[in-house]
């Protein structure tokens, strides 16, 4: 007979251990192309983790919570989110792009790369629509390690984020998701997401 394994544990990320920071940007890179590696598509690592990750370890890190792999994993997985978009938004544009933008000017990377695609994230930030944070305000990111995947911890770490979230009587909660990303695509849907009706791929959940 075998022993069952404990799942690994989740808990508050430490935004202020370097070391940590780094992993988080590190699975976000590495989830980044649809879900897929994007390692080889990136000429600066960190690029990807400074849009989509940082900022959350930053102004929400009561939001950010880590699947935990052990000492050698370390950081396996995550969920990032923030309980209101709008004023998450007006917080970056004062606090976290001027900086970037003095790092990265526009041409940094050659045109038509992908790490050029970020510099212009970084530049003119996309706002989310406000006919959308009517319903669902709060938003969410869920990245996870290819050998941490398809064992419930998915699953988990989103019911860690909308718990939060539920006991902060937030209203509701979207996500973004590329259009080939279907395997995410599938899984949000069967967590109990639902498409809405806005550009691009945009799944809400009602939590009141
Ligand atoms: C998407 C992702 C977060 C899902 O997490 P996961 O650990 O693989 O999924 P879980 O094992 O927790 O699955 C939870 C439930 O969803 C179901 N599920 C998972 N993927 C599914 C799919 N593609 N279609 C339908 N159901 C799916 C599981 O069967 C499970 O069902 P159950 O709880 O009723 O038994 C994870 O695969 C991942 O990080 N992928 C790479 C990065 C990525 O794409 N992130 C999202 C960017 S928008």
């Amino acid at each position: 007979m075998t022993t069952p394994v404990p799942p690994l544990p989740i808990r508050p990320v430490h935004p202020d251990d370097d070391a940590e920071v780094d992993r988080v940007y590190d699975v976000c890179l590495r989830t980044g192309a649809s879900g897929a590696d994007a390692t080889d598509q990136f000429a600066d690592p960190r690029l990807l983790g400074e849009v989509y990750a940082g900022p959350y370890l930053r102004f929400a890190p009561d939001l950010a919570f880590v699947l935990d792999g052990g000492p050698t994993a370390g950081v396996v997985g995550y969920v990032l989110g923030a309980a209101d978009t709008a004023a998450f938004e007006n917080e970056l544009e004062r606090s976290w792009w001027p900086g970037l933008r003095r790092r990265y000017p526009r041409g940094t990377f050659p045109e038509g790369s992908p790490d050029e695609g970020v510099v212009g994230l970084i530049h003119e930030p996309p706002r989310a629509a406000p006919e959308l944070l009517a319903d669902y305000p709060a938003h969410l990111h869920v990245d996870l390690l290819p050998e941490a995947q398809g064992g419930g911890n998915g699953r988990r770490l989103i019911t860690t984020l909308l718990d939060a979230l539920r006991s902060r009587g937030v209203a509701g909660v979207h996500l973004g998701v590329a259009a080939d990303n279907v395997n995410a695509q599938g899984f949000y849907e069967h967590v109990g997401f639902r498409r809405v009706d806005v550009p691009g791929v945009v799944y809400g959940l009602r939590l009141t």
